[in-house]
């Protein structure tokens, strides 16, 4: 038997491209007061929202993928034929088999390549992060694409104005490869799910019960704003210390933290437990509402081509939702 010395295959992982796309439809807070009883002042005092965009009625999460990726390899100019593994994180895929990730394989044209769909609803893209990380830095793979996209007006109730002012569409990918760098791009990571809350934050079309809860099979989100909101600004505050904990470094050794964007209210109350400034803080709220599996990459998408992320600064990214399930890392910035 051949003996592996575990040393000589073990790499680091490293972000080697960033890319995203939204669709081109809006729909403006002026539009939602046309739908429900609700109006632009209520909305952006208790969300930060805007506006957000909407896909097209045959645009579905493979297509934002697709988009994502496009943008990618135009500003990178860079070669996806040779990726061996695709993580899509998405709780609104096309179907629920094949996976997205399947189609964008076939889009691209890969012949040798791993191709799987991960759910963890808003915690999505940075599980996915984690996973990706670990399988380069196993040295079972080389070249990862991980994406984070949704098409949430596909499953949001547009008569429920609790819920339909808050989710938006849109996709954001990185490129993540094995490097023989000592520095790794991902420094530490932290999870936490709490399962016995998953009534709080649902979308179900099978089972009519999570739990001892009963819930809705209508196939739309539902959710308790008020608990979810209370659990975030608690829990999930407690998460991102412990994060921060984990890694020996404090809000000031990090330049940029990246929350999911839930609601500004949340991350406002998430700054002021954990000792991050607004100005360190990057949200896509403003103007893509909630994108849930696809707010982080966006946000950092647009700091990006800002200009804003600079080579080498530490970024703290941190997913939390449905599950209710919470996910962070932290990152060197490489690109
Ligand atoms: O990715 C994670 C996904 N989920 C979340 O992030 C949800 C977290 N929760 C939230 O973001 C907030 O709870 C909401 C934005 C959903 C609601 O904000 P809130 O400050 O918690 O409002 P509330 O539920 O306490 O409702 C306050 C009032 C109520 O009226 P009454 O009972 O005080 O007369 C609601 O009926 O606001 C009313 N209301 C609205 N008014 C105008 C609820 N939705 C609307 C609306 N427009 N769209």
């Amino acid at each position: 038997m051949n003996d592996i010395n575990r040393s000589d295959i073990r790499s680091n992982a490293v972000i080697t491209a960033i890319g995203s796309y939204v669709p081109e439809r809006i729909l403006t807070n002026a539009d939602l007061e046309k739908l429900v009883d609700t109006n632009d002042e209520w909305i952006v005092q208790r969300t930060g929202i805007k506006e957000r965009h909407i896909a097209a009625v045959h645009q579905f999460t493979s297509h934002l993928c697709f988009e994502a990726v496009h943008n990618m390899i135009e500003r990178y100019n860079i070669t996806v034929t040779d990726i061996d593994y695709i993580i899509v994180a998405t709780s609104t895929p096309d179907a629920v088999f094949p996976s997205v990730a399947s189609q964008v394989q076939s889009h691209l044209g890969i012949e040798n390549c791993g191709a799987v769909d991960l759910q963890a609803a808003c915690a999505g893209f940075t599980a996915a992060i984690q996973l990706a990380n670990g399988l380069l830095v196993s040295g079972a793979y080389r070249k990862i694409l991980v994406v984070g996209a949704e098409t949430l007006s596909k499953i949001t109730d547009y008569s429920d104005r609790t819920t339909c002012i808050l989710f938006g569409d849109g996709a954001g990918a990185f490129l993540m490869e094995s490097s023989d760098d000592d520095r790794g791009n991902v420094l530490s990571m932290y999870s936490k799910t709490d399962g016995s809350r998953g009534h709080q934050l649902y979308r179900s079309s099978l089972a009519s019960a999570i739990g001892d809860h009963a819930i809705h099979t209508n196939g739309m989100i539902v959710q308790n704003g008020r608990e979810v909101y209370r659990w975030a600004v608690s829990h999930v505050a407690e998460g991102v210390k412990q994060l921060m904990e984990r890694s020996r470094l404090s809000a000031a050794d990090i330049n940029w933290f990246i929350p999911h964007s839930a609601n500004m209210r949340i991350i406002e109350a998430l700054c002021e437990r954990t000792g991050f400034s607004l100005d360190q803080t990057l949200s896509s709220i403003k103007l893509f509402g909630n994108t849930s599996a696809a707010s982080i990459p966006l946000a950092i998408d647009e700091a990006v081509k800002a200009g804003t992320i600079k080579h080498d600064q530490i970024m703290l990214l941190y997913g939390f939702g449905g599950g209710l399930t919470q996910s962070g890392i932290i990152i060197r910035w490489s690109l």
